[in-house]
């Protein structure tokens, strides 16, 4: 399983040491933690709801891992920190989801993009980009990533941006969002990346 040490982006000894690799069996249980609380925390940027995911086994992810795909192109990656002490401690994530279907399969999908408060600016998030990347680019047949990105995220879509996706479309009301007193919907900017 290849493992990458991050740079630190601060002076030496100022933070701890953060990696990124392919997340397997025994990561399951700590991605599942962070999903939910990433739902939690940024319910206008996922689709998926923190009340009815939090109801999951860890093991309903196990498909995500992607280890029974031939293809290549389903894969999870976590980014990790860990402390002076030793021991690692799972603060970021991203997916990729290549479509089964035989019309389909020559795109995937970025699913998931989440850093933990505390660890955001410190370069975790363009590592993930990369490293699904370099993952999709290995997959054989695979041409195309999309990925939809909720619109007021500027910072977001910029980084996206910068890692080589490009805007196509916008699906205005895309999330609905129940809210003490009404609702609150959320556009989703649609991208793309040729690979
Ligand atoms: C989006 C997210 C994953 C970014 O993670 P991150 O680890 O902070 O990302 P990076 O440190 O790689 O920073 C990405 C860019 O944003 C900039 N940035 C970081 N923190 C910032 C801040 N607080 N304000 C403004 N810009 C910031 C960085 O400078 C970087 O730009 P650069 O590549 O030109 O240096 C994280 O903020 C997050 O989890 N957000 C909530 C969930 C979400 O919206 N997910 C996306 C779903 S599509």
């Amino acid at each position: 399983m290849r493992h990458e040490t991050l740079a630190p982006s601060q002076a030496p000894g100022a933070l701890p040491r953060c990696s990124v690799r392919r997340l397997g069996p025994a990561d399951l249980a700590a991605y599942k933690t962070l999903r939910d609380q990433a739902l939690r925390l940024h319910p206008d940027a996922f689709t998926a709801d923190a009340e009815s995911e939090s109801r999951r086994d860890p093991e309903s992810y196990l498909g995500r891992l992607g280890l029974c795909d031939p293809l290549g192109g389903t894969a999870l990656f976590g980014a990790f920190v860990s402390g002076p002490a030793g021991g690692e401690q799972l603060v970021g994530s991203v997916g990729l989801e290549r479509e089964t279907r035989g019309k389909l399969r020559h795109t995937a999908t970025v699913i998931g993009l989440i850093v933990l408060p505390g660890h955001t600016g410190l370069g975790l998030g363009r590592q993930l980009v990369e490293r699904v990347l370099d993952e999709a680019r290995r997959a054989p047949a695979l041409e195309m990533l999309t990925i939809s990105v909720s619109a007021h995220s500027e910072r977001v879509l910029r980084l996206y941006e910068r890692a080589g996706f490009r805007r196509y479309g916008l699906l205005p009301r895309a999330l609905r969002l129940a809210k003490p007193g009404g609702v609150q919907y959320v556009d989703k900017v649609q991208m793309l990346l040729m690979l």
